[in-house]
């Protein structure tokens, strides 16, 4: 396994472009088992989870195709298996977005139930429900999930709490269903008007992604077509604040700065000094520092959860003191410990990091256990004084396309060594 060796003190300085999103590209690749010819998908970003999620496909027939500038083409007409097995489920839980487009197009699927997770329990009865409203026959045994039916019916399904994947699988499973759902309480998130969009290319018939309340009416077939990846609204972020605490001046290409807003916002209350284009942010913070900030995560359009690992390091070299409140998962404050190896003085009351800034962080070695807190390390090593060694580093390949070559790319000081 790798690690990252991480020089702080640098300005970051330059521009980057930043890659598609990872999850909408995970949904997107999930919905082409829904067409009966192949599909293809553009702006794929490089990712372990996109790797995982196209092991999955192939391990069940799907005859994936590598083409030039990042694109797939996936062909699901030679499907044989609707397996998704241990194995791949334990490295990955968005795995779980097969369950509907296997059951809506194959009426059978077993796919393992995922386990708990390093940042809170992740449950998944809500898509286990959802398809039950829609007469799908669903056990759960031996750590599977066993489903099948005839074919789906058209349901009103309220979801007790916004989930976005448990939204993504109830929209395909009912693009093929007979008649007309209505998915109430659906999550918001841009990654659900992407996959959305993929579904509308593919034949389906969906009106209001992107509000609370989705109405999909079941067609017949879907075919394949060509879609391409929306900007990843979290890699961006990350990139943001790392030239914002950096005190640097970096612009950010290809990016889609709508589905930012929130975390904008946020960046400016911190002092940061922005500069929007129609697809490019500028951060100039050259010789500032940022003030730190309250905030509390919540599903969008309010300020994400994937971020708060992020702000945290910002408040942790800010002016000032700020509390940031996790309202989505229940223990997703594992960076903030290794924070505090570094010097941060955080403090974690109930679901509150209180964080007062401090001059400057010190270089250490760390670890995570999950993605976005591994950014928040990276972006930590980047402002502290001295070296930084981030270990465990697979968690960043999951859902960063070659971090360090983008951060080295700004001038960081940053290299990727064995360990
Ligand atoms: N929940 C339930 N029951 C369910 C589903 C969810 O109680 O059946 C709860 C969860 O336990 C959690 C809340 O609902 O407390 C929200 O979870 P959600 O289902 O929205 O999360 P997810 O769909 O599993 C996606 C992203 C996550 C992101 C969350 C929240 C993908 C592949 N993953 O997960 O991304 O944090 O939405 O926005 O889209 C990441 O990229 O680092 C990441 C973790």
């Amino acid at each position: 396994m790798d690690k990252l060796l991480i020089e702080g003190g640098k300005p970051l300085e330059g521009s980057i472009r930043i890659s598609g999103a990872k999850n909408s590209v995970l949904p997107i690749l999930a919905s082409a088992l829904l067409a009966d010819s192949p599909v293809t998908i553009h702006n794929v970003p490089h990712l372990n989870d996109v790797t995982t999620m196209m092991n999955l496909l192939g391990s069940m027939g799907a005859e994936l195709t590598l083409g030039d500038k990042m694109s797939i083409e996936i062909d699901p007409t030679t499907l044989k298996d609707c397996i998704a097995p241990y194995e791949l489920v334990k490295t990955m839980r968005a795995s779980i977005l097969v369950l509907g487009p296997l059951l809506a197009r194959f009426g059978y699927a077993e796919v393992s139930l995922p386990g708990g997770c390093a940042i809170g329990s992740r449950p998944v009865n809500l898509h286990i429900e959802g398809l039950r409203a829609m007469g799908a026959e669903i056990d759960v045994e031996n750590g599977y999930i066993k489903a099948s039916c005839k074919r789906l019916k058209g349901a009103r399904i309220l979801m007790e709490t916004v989930t976005v994947t448990g939204t993504e699988n109830l929209m395909m499973a009912a693009a093929l269903a007979e008649g007309v759902s209505v998915l109430e309480n659906a999550a918001r998130e841009p990654e659900v008007v992407d996959l959305a969009k993929m579904l509308i290319k593919m034949g389906a018939h969906i009106e209001g992604a992107g509000t609370d309340t989705i109405t999909i009416e079941g067609v017949e077939k879907l075919k394949g077509t060509q879609f391409r990846v929306s900007a990843d609204r979290i890699e961006t972020g990350t990139f943001l604040v790392a030239g914002a605490i950096s005190r640097g001046k970096i612009t950010v290409k290809d990016a889609d700065p709508e589905s930012l807003e929130a975390v904008l916002n946020k960046l400016e209350q911190a002092g940061v000094d922005l500069n929007v284009g129609k697809d490019w942010i500028e951060v100039d913070m050259r010789n500032k520092r940022p003030k730190a900030i309250d905030l509390k995560t919540a599903p969008y359009p309010a300020f994400p959860t994937d971020m708060q690992a992020q702000f945290c390091v910002l408040n942790s070299v800010a002016e000032g003191a700020g509390a940031i409140t996790e309202t989505v998962f229940e223990n997703r404050f594992m960076h903030a410990q290794e924070l505090q190896r570094m010097g941060a003085d955080i403090h974690v009351e109930g679901n509150t990091a209180f964080i007062k800034g401090i001059d400057h962080l010190n270089g250490a070695p760390v670890m995570a256990t999950d993605l976005r807190a591994s950014a928040s390390l990276i972006l930590a090593g980047l402002v502290a004084v001295g070296e930084t060694n981030v270990h465990r580093i697979y968690h960043i390949d999951r859902g960063y396309e070659r971090i360090e070559e983008k951060l080295a790319q700004l001038g960081a000081r940053i290299q990727r060594l064995p360990d």
